[in-house]
């Protein structure tokens, strides 16, 4: 339509979003919790409602505040994010990049666990639902599925791995070996990243660039798949 301006490439589409960490109750006062900032995550929230897409982002607890134009649900542990992605079914999009605790405690203790003679206690740990292998093989699949890897070693490998694992159409793999060397301290908190965007096609490495711009090419990406896959 040659009256109207051009219009925005995500226009209505409605794209999950998981960010931040999970935290993983022992008792009232303690928690296991994966390092995360939010910051990438948040951004590719922000990157996508730009395009004009219905962005709903699942974020674990951060301190960051909600990116501006994004429908943002709160929760706490690996199973609250897992009920709350797949309460946003059917989606045309999810972008899984939450750092999600791998293992919980399996038992929380209503009391707070004392110090004492018995010495320190021993956790019984279970495994968290995969919440990213759920919706890469879920019976509403959304038409693009995104994961990332966050991996100390033997990078590209692993993320291959879990591209076939979790029925993901990209992996983004990311070192967050202490001594990448791109942010002081490491990836997790840091401004800067630098990533490896992995697929059946194979691997496009993307230069070391901020978090914000990893967001906005990941947004491309995301729309240029969309627009080619779906009417
Ligand atoms: N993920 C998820 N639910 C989990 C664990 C991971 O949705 N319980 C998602 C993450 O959000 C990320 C991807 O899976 O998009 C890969 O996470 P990662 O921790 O790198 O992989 P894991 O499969 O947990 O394997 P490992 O930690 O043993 O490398
Ligand atoms: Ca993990």
């Amino acid at each position: 339509d040659l009256v109207k301006g051009p219009s925005k490439l995500l226009a209505g589409r409605r794209i999950i979003v998981t960010s931040g960490p999970t935290h993983e109750p022992i008792d009232p006062v303690r928690y296991i919790a994966n390092r995360s900032s939010g910051k990438q995550g948040h951004a590719i929230a922000a990157a996508l409602a730009r395009l004009g897409a219905d962005v709903r982002l699942v974020s674990g607890p951060v301190t960051i505040p909600d990116p501006a134009g994004v429908s943002t649900t709160h929760v706490e542990t690996a199973r609250q994010m897992q009920a709350a992605v797949e309460a946003l079914l059917p989606a045309e999009a999810a972008i899984m990049v939450a750092a999600v605790a791998d293992w919980r405690s399996e038992t929380e203790t209503n009391e707070k666990m004392k110090k004492g003679a018995g010495g320190p206690p021993s956790l019984q740990m279970v495994e968290n639902p995969d919440i990213l292998a759920g919706i890469g093989h879920h019976a509403q699949r959304p038409t693009l599925v995104v994961g990332f890897a966050a991996e100390t070693q033997d990078v590209l490998a692993n993320a291959e791995k879990k591209l076939a694992k979790k029925g993901a159409d990209f992996i983004v793999a990311n070192d967050v070996s202490h001594d990448s060397g791109i942010n002081p301290g490491g990836v997790m908190g840091g401004a800067r990243n630098r990533v490896k965007i992995v697929s059946r096609d194979g691997v496009d490495e993307w230069p070391e660039m901020d978090k914000d711009a990893v967001a906005e090419k990941l947004a491309d990406l995301v729309a240029r798949h969309l627009n080619t896959t779906t009417v």
